[in-house]
C-alpha cells in the first residue's frame, strides 16, 4: 500500500507512525467491533465484511487486555482464524477474561477453537482435514442462524477441530466430517464457526455476519463515510488551529484525496508541494495540476526539478541505486521547498489501514513502527513536523470512495498505483531524458487504448517498459535496429501476487502498431506473460 508520500518518491511507503498527536479520526460514539488478529490472511477481509454492513470495526492484537478491550466500548468482538494449533505451546491466545467482559464473542476457525478451549472443551488434529466447500447443516434454532437454510454450502480451511465442548457450550450446526461446526455458550454469548463467513464461497457468510452484528451485539449499523468526513474534518480544524499544513502531492489517490479532505477542513491554510522529477507520465503534473489549482484552489508550490533528478541519476542502471538517489533527491527538494513556507506545524501523509495494520502500530502495538520497505529516510523526522494521518483508518475502496464525495475526478480516483521511482524503473538501464521520452509516449498509447476499449478498471497496473535491447526490423525498404517495448499489464488484489492480465489479442494489436508505428525510435513490441511470483510487477 502507498503512503502518501510515497506514492510519489518510493520513500516512505507507509510511515504508520503513532505519533503522540496521531490520533484516530472515528469517534469514541461510534458503535464498533474488535477483531482480535491471530495470523489469519483473512482478517482483514473480516473487517472490510463487517464496514460493509455499515459496522465500524478495527483489527488489533490478539493479546489485547481486557481493560484496553474496554476502553474502545466495542459491542462485539470477532476472534479470526489463524495458522497455530491451539494445543501448541507457541499458539497465540487471548486473554481468557475477555470471554467475562458480558461482550458477545463469535471465534472463526483457529478462533472459535481457542474459545471453546478456553471455556473448557477440547481441540485436537483430525485424521480428516478439510479444506474448500462442504456443506453445513443447521442443528439448532439460533438468532445467529436466523433467515439461513438448514443447508448450505460453506468455505472450511482447517486442520484441527473441537471435539469436545465445555459445560454450557451448544452445538449448532455441522458437517460431514465436522460434527461441530457451529457453537454456541449459552450464558456467555460466545460463539463459534468452523468456517469462514467472511469468503464469498460460504453462501450465507454475509447473512450470518449480519445476524452475529445486529442481531446478538445489537448494532444500529450507522457507520457511514460521511460521517466519517464529517467527523475527520472536524477533527482536523480542531488540530491544526491556525497553523499551516504542507502535503506532498503525487497524482495518486491517497495523497488526492488528504489534500482534498484538509482542504474542505482547513481551506487555504494547507500547502501542497508537487515535486515534478522528470520521472512522471505524460501530462501527469499538468493533470494534479489542473486540478488543485483550478478546482481546489490550493496553494500549489510545484517544484520542477527534472534537471536536478536526471543528473543524480546520470550513469546510473542499478535499480535499488536509482532508488535510493530519487529518494534522496526527492527529500531535498520536498525539504527546501517546505522551508520556504511560512508557520508550518504540520505534514499530512495518506497511511492507510493496512499500513497501519501490517506495521504493528494498530491498537497496543509498538509505540512507533517504521516499514523499511522502500525507505530511505525520515522527511517527518528531519522537518520536525507533526504528522496529520486522517486516512489511518480506512481502506484502499473506503479512500476511492471518500475521494468521490470529495468532489475528485474518477479518473484520478481510479488511477492505477504508480512507483515512487515512477518511469526510471520501467526506462531500463541507464536513465537520459531521450529514452523516457519515447517510453512516456509509448506508455500513453497502451494507456490510451485500454480506456478505449473500456478495460482500464478490468486491469489492476498497466504500463510500458523501455527495454535496453535493440532489435533488426524493417520499415518501408529499409533494415532498422530500433528499442523494444515491453507491455505489462496484471490483475491482483494486493500486489504482492498477481497474475498476468489476458487482455484481448485486438486490443495488443492496436497497441502494438501503434507503439510502432508513433513512437521513433521502437521496432518491436512484446506482451509480458509472467506472475508473480516469480517475477515482480515492475521490471526493476
Ligand atoms: P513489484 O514490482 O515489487 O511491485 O511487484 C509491487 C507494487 O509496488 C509498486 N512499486 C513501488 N512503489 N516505490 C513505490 O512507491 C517503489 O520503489 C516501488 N517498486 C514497486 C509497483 O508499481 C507495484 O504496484
Amino acid at each position: 500500500m502507498l503512503s502518501t508520500l510515497g506514492e510519489f518518491t518510493g520513500i516512505f511507503m507507509s510511515i504508520a507512525s503513532t505519533q503522540k498527536n496521531a490520533t484516530h479520526q472515528v469517534s469514541s460514539q461510534t458503535e464498533r467491533i474488535l477483531i482480535l488478529d491471530f495470523g489469519s490472511q483473512y482478517a482483514q477481509l473480516i473487517a472490510r465484511r463487517v464496514r460493509e454492513l455499515n459496522v465500524y470495526c478495527e483489527i488489533v492484537r490478539h493479546d489485547i487486555r481486557p481493560e484496553q478491550i474496554e476502553k474502545h466500548g466495542p459491542v462485539g468482538l470477532i476472534l479470526s482464524g489463524g495458522p497455530s494449533s491451539v494445543y501448541e505451546k507457541a499458539a497465540p491466545k487471548c486473554h481468557p477474561e475477555i470471554f467475562q467482559l458480558g461482550i458477545p464473542v463469535l471465534g472463526i476457525c483457529y478462533g472459535m477453537q481457542l474459545a471453546c478451549e478456553s471455556l473448557g472443551g477440547k481441540v485436537a488434529n483430525t485424521p480428516t482435514r478439510e479444506f474448500g466447500r462442504a456443506i453445513c447443516e443447521v442443528s439448532q434454532d439460533d438468532p445467529l442462524f436466523e433467515g439461513i437454510p438448514k443447508q448450505s454450502e460453506v468455505w472450511m480451511s482447517h486442520g484441527d477441530q473441537v471435539q469436545e465442548v465445555g459445560k454450557n457450550f451448544v452445538p449448532l450446526a455441522k458437517t460431514g466430517t465436522c460434527p461441530i461446526a457451529a457453537v454456541k455458550h449459552e450464558t456467555l454469548q460466545v460463539y463459534g464457526l468452523q468456517f469462514h463467513p467472511e469468503v464469498t464461497h460460504t453462501a450465507a457468510g454475509k447473512t450470518l455476519l449480519r445476524n452475529f452484528l445486529f442481531e446478538i451485539c445489537g448494532c444500529r449499523g450507522s457507520w457511514r463515510l460521511e460521517n466519517f468526513a464529517e467527523e475527520a474534518i472536524a477533527q482536523i480544524r480542531e488540530r491544526v488551529g491556525d497553523s499551516r499544513v504542507i502535503c506532498g502531492l503525487s497524482g495518486g489517490v491517497d495523497s488526492a484525496v488528504v489534500a482534498a479532505l484538509i482542504y474542505r477542513a482547513i481551506g487555504n491554510q494547507l500547502s501542497c508541494i508537487l515535486v515534478d522529477n522528470g520521472l512522471l507520465r505524460k501530462n501527469e503534473s499538468e493533470l494534479v495540476l489542473n486540478e488543485f489549482t483550478n478546482h481546489f484552489k490550493t496553494d500549489l508550490h510545484v517544484v520542477r526539478a527534472e534537471n536536478r533528478f536526471l543528473t543524480a541519476l546520470k550513469g546510473i542502471s542499478e535499480p535499488q541505486e536509482k532508488r535510493r538517489r530519487i529518494g534522496h533527491t526527492f527529500i531535498e527538494c520536498f525539504q527546501e521547498e517546505a522551508l520556504k513556507i511560512q508557520n508550518v506545524r504540520f505534514l499530512a501523509q495518506g497511511t492507510l489501514y493496512p499500513d497501519v495494520i501490517e506495521s504493528g502500530a494498530a491498537v497496543d502495538g509498538p509505540a512507533a513502527t517504521i516499514k523499511l520497505h522502500h525507505n530511505v529516510g525520515g522527511l517527518p523526522e528531519k522537518l520536525g513536523f507533526e504528522l496529520i494521518e486522517p486516512l489511518r483508518d480506512l481502506f484502499k475502496d473506503e479512500v476511492r470512495q471518500l475521494g468521490v464525495e470529495l468532489g475528485l475526478p474518477e479518473s484520478l480516483v481510479w488511477r492505477h498505483p504508480f512507483p515512487g521511482p515512477g518511469l526510471a524503473v520501467r526506462c531500463l538501464g541507464e536513465v537520459t531524458k531521450a529514452k523516457l521520452d519515447v517510453l512516456r509516449e509509448a506508455d500513453q498509447i497502451v494507456l490510451d487504448e485500454i480506456h478505449k476499449a473500456g478495460l482500464y478498471r478490468e486491469t489492476s497496473q498497466l504500463f510500458a517498459v523501455l527495454l535496453p535491447v535493440q532489435s533488426v526490423g524493417v520499415m518501408g525498404d529499409a533494415r532498422t535496429y530500433e528499442n523494444v517495448v515491453a507491455i505489462r499489464s496484471v490483475n491482483t488484489d494486493d500486489f504482492m501476487t498477481a497474475d498476468w492480465s489476458r487482455l484481448p489479442y485486438d486490443v495488443l494489436a492496436t497497441m502494438s502498431t501503434r507503439i510502432i508505428n508513433e513512437v521513433a525510435g521502437v521496432n518491436r513490441v512484446c506482451y509480458d506473460i509472467s506472475t508473480k511470483p516469480p517475477a515482480t510487477i515492475e521490471w526493476e
